[in-house]
């Protein structure tokens, strides 16, 4: 298939609202993982999702992501009622996904990696090319773009340090035309400088007016990069803070269940 690069539409204005979730559920078998999954994600701000290990964020994002059809609920993206039959639809719709696992390609290149896919051809049939000069041109502007610290897109990715992968993981998912990028823990096994690379990355993306959903279990990178933040816990979207008005303390609290939000979509953030 032929695909051609699609240009970025212009960001939309900061604090628009990109994606709104409600009400999500879904059961893997006998597993409820999510019961009542709650999202609302704005242009130019980073939302973060917190929750201990098995709370349903993945999930949660998985439904976003097209990756899993929720079982109810509904999302909504720029206002329209969406339902996603798969990850392209949901790509088709702006939302770009960096999932916990990368899903990389070790054996091939950083350029083949960002255009998996999505590789640009000419021709039909068995006189189709690819048109690998074009690639690797767009891939080194896509990876320069970002700032990162990426060898060259000649590199073969299986030989690339955690924050390389990381980088070219985020790459692909800025480069498309997107307009919402999710990224589930994907500090999670860096170490600081490279953490801070991919943070001061999301920084950028936030900066072009991009909405970023970040799942962190690291509070003090919560507090340090997110803008508004959503606490999960035993599937449920318990409460919504804005960083600005809460503690790492707070947020301990919430997702232990140790301090319980009444109100959990009260009007703290004035856009409910
Ligand atoms: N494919 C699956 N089949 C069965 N159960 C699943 C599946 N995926 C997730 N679960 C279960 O659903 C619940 C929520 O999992 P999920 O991956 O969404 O949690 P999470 O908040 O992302 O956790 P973590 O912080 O560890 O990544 C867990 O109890 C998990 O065991
Ligand atoms: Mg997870």
């Amino acid at each position: 298939m032929t695909t051609v690069p699609q240009q970025k539409d212009a960001p939309a204005d900061q604090g628009t609202v990109l994606l709104e979730a409600h009400g999500l559920s879904k059961s893997y078998g006998q597993v409820q993982a999510l019961r009542d999954g709650h999202l609302q994600v704005r242009a130019g701000r980073v939302t973060a999702i917190i929750g201990d290990n098995g709370a349903g964020k993945s999930t949660l994002v998985g439904c976003l992501a097209g990756m899993h059809r929720p079982d109810g609920g509904t999302i909504e993206v720029r206002g329209e009622p969406r339902t996603f039959s798969g990850p392209q639809a949901a790509r088709a719709a702006g939302i770009e996904t960096v999932f916990q696992d990368l899903a990389l390609v070790d054996t091939l290149r950083v350029w083949q990696n960002l255009f998996l896919g999505r590789e640009l051809g000419a021709g039909a049939g068995p006189l189709r090319w690819l048109k690998r000069g074009t690639m690797r041109k767009e891939a080194a502007t896509m990876v320069g773009a970002l700032a990162v610290n990426v060898p060259s897109v000649d590199a073969r990715v299986n030989g690339l340090s955690g924050g390389q992968r990381q980088a070219v993981a985020l790459a692909r998912a800025a480069g498309w035309g997107s307009d919402l990028v999710i990224l589930d823990e994907p500090t999670a096994a860096l170490g600081v400088q490279e953490t801070a690379k991919v943070e001061e990355m999301i920084l950028g993306l936030r900066q072009q007016g991009l909405g970023i959903v970040l799942i962190s279990h690291n509070f003090d990178q919560v507090l340090r990069v997110a803008d508004d933040v959503f606490v999960m816990r035993s599937g449920r979207t318990v409460a919504r803070r804005e960083t600005e008005g809460t503690t790492g303390q707070e947020l301990v609290g919430l997702v232990t269940g140790a301090v319980i939000d009444p109100h959990p979509f009260g009007n703290q953030t004035g856009q409910s």
